[in-house]
């Protein structure tokens, strides 16, 4: 029995689907190969943007001739797209041959959904009639940060691990609240616990996530915070192998002097921050709800590179919001100058029903935030490739991740500030740590040569 999980959106999304796989193998199933049938396909959906949901009900009825040649393939739809209002119902609509449609709360039901969407299948095969239709499990009662979701146990030198669910920031453009539902940690120990356990199990880098993981630890009791747990996370799980610690996503209205000591001071923690700015304009900023100004931003952006030598800036950057005007958007234009991104996530905004901007009255036309959005990646493109070029001739602690995907004899890697690094080096490097020289810089990716290690410690 062969399973394929087809995941959209974000890191939250990956490390889900990470989940549901363990779930399905537990139940018997095992990956479908690139081109093999399947006999079970998830889909993990994503619905921040509405490009995003059209993309996926396109990809989803792409199964429909399949299911109807093979009944007794399984196809499901789970994650933020159903959990909106009325969604899971509009997606039944598009595909009643679907078998099962879950929410963001709904994950940990999914072998029981699949259970049943088998027993129907079964039942309709031998007497040709029986239930129609998707199961529909949707709830909005989240319980997931007091249980540990399980894991594939592959072998791997990254992982991602859940600090929070959910968020409370309400940002006026952004559904994650309504699909994710409010903040919720998990407390430091289980963070703590789960951390060890991969870098027991040879786990080298761990990505701990949450929407805003600078808010982690407000609705636990005893004080927790975020450069808390980073420190108690470095601390328990450095003996154990665990070399690098990063984290998403961090929100400029919470980033405090305590994280950015931390990231200055705790040897996992990784000089890199990704930091989304959306807008740079102060009326813009204000509409969207985020809580800070550009001069904000800005300053915390020289904090940061003052502290933090040599870190990492990556943000996310929305255009064409609700009455963003041309001086507004020149002034994002402005600060991604300034602020000299290493990269970017830029997005064309999009109109989510039930969301504050959504009903707010100058939305800007298509043609305009397509012509914003091509003019901020030109520029952030020349941005990144001057912020990459000066890494030329410097060494670099690079993490190997494998072989890339030209050339075996390449191993592509990351140095801690998140660039992303291919060398010429042995297969045998995946999972170590090795100075690297950088010798070309091109517009996202760097090359060089592996410096010849001398004495102790140079490669661990
Ligand atoms: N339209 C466009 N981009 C959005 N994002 C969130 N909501 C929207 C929307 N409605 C972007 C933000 C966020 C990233 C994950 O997605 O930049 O940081
Ligand atoms: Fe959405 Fe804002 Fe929460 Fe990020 S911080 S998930 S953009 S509401």
């Amino acid at each position: 029995m062969r399973y394929r999980i087809i995941t959209y959106g974000c890191q939250m999304n990956e490390r889900d689907s990470d989940a549901l796989a363990a779930m399905l193998e537990d139940l018997g199933y095992r990956p479908a190969a690139a081109g093999e049938p399947e006999d079970l396909v998830v889909f993990n959906t994503c619905c921040v943007r509405e490009n995003a949901e059209r993309k996926i009900m396109g990809r989803v009825l792409e199964y429909r001739l399949e299911k109807e040649r093979r009944p007794e393939l399984l196809v499901g739809v789970g994650g933020c797209f159903p959990q909106q209002p009325g969604a899971a119902e509009r997606i039944a609509g598009q595909a009643p041959w679907l078998d099962f449609i879950f929410g963001t709360h709904n994950s940990s039901r999914v072998p029981v959904l699949v259970a049943t969407a088998r027993m129907r299948a079964g039942l309709r095969a031998e007497t040709g009639s029986g239930p129609y239709g998707p199961v529909i499990e949707i709830d909005d009662s989240p319980d997931d940060a007091a249980v540990d979701q399980p894991r594939l146990a592959a072998r791997r030198v990254e992982a991602l691990v859940n600090v929070s669910f959910g968020c409370d920031n309400y940002c006026s453009y952004c559904i994650v609240p309504y699909v994710r539902g409010r903040e919720r940690s998990r407390p430091v120990q289980a963070v703590v616990d789960e951390v060890v356990g991969l870098a027991r199990q040879g786990v080298r880098e761990v990505t701990l996530l949450g929407q805003n993981v600078n808010s982690y630890g407000r609705d636990l009791a005893g004080g927790a915070d975020f450069p808390g747990l980073l420190a108690a996370v470095d601390m328990a799980a450095s003996p154990f192998g665990l070399v690098r610690i990063r984290f998403v996503t961090s929100h400029p209205r919470d980033l405090s002097h305590r994280l950015i000591e931390a990231m200055a001071t705790l040897p996992a923690v990784c000089e890199h921050i990704h930091l989304p700015v959306q807008a740079g304009s102060d009326r813009v900023l204000k509409a969207m709800n985020r809580g800070y100004t550009r001069g904000h931003y800005l300053a915390l952006v020289e904090r940061l590179r003052r502290a933090v030598p040599g870190v990492g800036l990556t943000t996310d950057i929305i255009v064409g919001f609700p009455g963003e005007t041309e001086e507004d958007f020149e002034q994002t234009l402005e600060l991604v100058r300034l602020a000299c991104f290493d990269s970017a996530f830029t997005f064309a905004y999009s109109r989510r029903r039930g969301t504050p901007a959504a009903e707010m009255a100058e939305q800007v036309p298509l043609p305009v935030r397509r012509e914003r959005l091509a003019r901020l990646n030109r520029l952030q493109e020349e941005v990144s490739r001057e912020s990459l070029a000066r890494l030329v001739d410097t060494g670099q602690e690079v993490l190997f991740l494998g072989p890339s995907e030209k050339d075996p004899n390449v191993m592509a890697g990351r140095t801690r500030a998140f660039h992303y690094v291919l060398t010429p080096a042995p297969a045998e490097l995946r999972g170590r740590l090795a100075m690297v020289r950088i010798r070309a810089a091109r517009t996202w990716t760097l090359s060089g040569e592996l410096v010849p290690a001398t004495g102790e410690g140079a490669s661990r």
